[in-house]
């Protein structure tokens, strides 16, 4: 857990970066720093791990004031990854992914089990990888390279500054799928900046919006996105943000709720989809077939019924009209 008390910065010059912010991110959760350049995302991140220094208020790190943690303790708790990954261009991929249990005196053996199992979330080969350099892989493969190595000495919290910003659109959105698969077996602490809405709303338990400093809304992003508690935070997610909403929720969601349509069995050749996929993916399915109906089948294969436009509409009207209990995400 990490609390942020009034926490503020101020630096040498006088420009105020983080005014006054208070939250707290739970164990196990994503909390995503949200908001435009400049807003004081990467300085707020900064001062949980003693970059910079804080100038007003505190953090605490498990009950723990951030400032009473000694170099060992901070990287033992502290995983850092960067979008320019940060890895040393003269050593390994093995030597980069163990520098911080080789600094905590891990044996040998410790650290050659832990860099498979490490390579082995992240489907890399640790033979094939391990005696590489990083400029011999592509750039996705380096950066999860750096998301492996903030993970090689299981530190309880993660701090995560764009770590998939310099990917393109494809890749990116796949580490972010991979990576979301990792969290939930690992179930780390998470701080994560991003200035991209998308993947805000993708990768977040909850959300920060910030700006000029300030915090402007703390909330799960369907929260956000359904009910802006300001001007500032609606226009920020803009006019598509029922349609952003959409990716929250999964064909499974709709059903318990609105139920599906029933599906004609005399036509042979259709399009399936599975149940698990979100409503935003469906409907750009939808849109882009010439087909009226999708069929809808679970893991097995079984057709479950169909699914419309329409329904797909009906269920927006719903969430953002009536507001029932949405079921969050994860
Ligand atoms: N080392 C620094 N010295 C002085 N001002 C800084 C420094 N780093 C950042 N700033 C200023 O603090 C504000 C917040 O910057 P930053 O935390 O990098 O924002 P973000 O990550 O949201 O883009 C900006 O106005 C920036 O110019
Ligand atoms: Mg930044």
């Amino acid at each position: 857990m990490i609390t942020f008390d009034k926490t503020t910065k101020t630096y040498d010059g006088g420009v105020t970066a983080v005014k006054g912010v208070d939250f707290t991110v739970e164990k196990g959760e994503i909390v995503v720093l949200l908001g435009p350049s400049g807003c004081g995302k990467t300085t707020l991140l900064r001062m949980v791990n003693r970059l910079e220094s804080i100038s007003d208020g505190k953090i605490m790190i498990d009950g723990e004031d951030s400032m009473s943690l000694d170099s060992i303790e901070l990287r033992r708790k502290i995983g850092y990854v960067i979008q320019s990954n940060g890895l040393f261009p003269n050593m390994t991929i093995e030597e980069n992914v163990m520098i911080v249990p080789d600094l905590l005196g891990w044996s040998k053996k410790d650290k050659k089990e832990r860099f498979k199992k490490l390579m082995n979330m992240i489907s890399m080969d640790s033979e094939k990888f391990g005696k590489r350099y990083p400029h011999e892989l592509s750039g996705g493969q380096q950066q999860r390279i750096g998301v492996i190595r903030a993970l090689a000495a299981d530190p309880p919290v993660m701090l995560m500054d764009e770590p998939f910003g310099a990917l393109d659109p494809i890749i990116r959105e796949k580490i972010q799928d991979e990576f979301l698969q990792i969290q939930k077996e690992v179930k780390k602490t998470i701080l994560f900046v991003s200035h991209d809405i998308d993947e805000a709303i993708r990768m977040a338990d909850k959300i920060v919006l910030l700006r000029g400093g300030e915090l402007m809304q703390y909330d799960t992003p369907s929260e956000m996105l359904v009910r802006p508690k300001s001007e500032f935070v609606r226009e920020f997610f803009g006019k598509d943000r029922a349609i952003k909403s959409l990716s929250l929720h999964t064909i499974r969601e709709l059903q318990d709720i609105i139920g599906l349509a029933e599906f004609d069995e005399g036509i042979t050749d259709t399009i399936t989809i599975n149940v698990n996929h979100d409503l935003r993916n469906t409907l750009s399915m939808l849109l882009n077939q010439e087909a009226d109906q999708v069929i809808v089948v679970d893991d097995e294969g079984n057709k479950l019924g169909a699914i419309t436009i329409d329904i797909v509409q009906k269920y927006l009207h719903f969430e953002i009209k009536a507001k029932p209990t949405l079921v969050e995400k994860g």
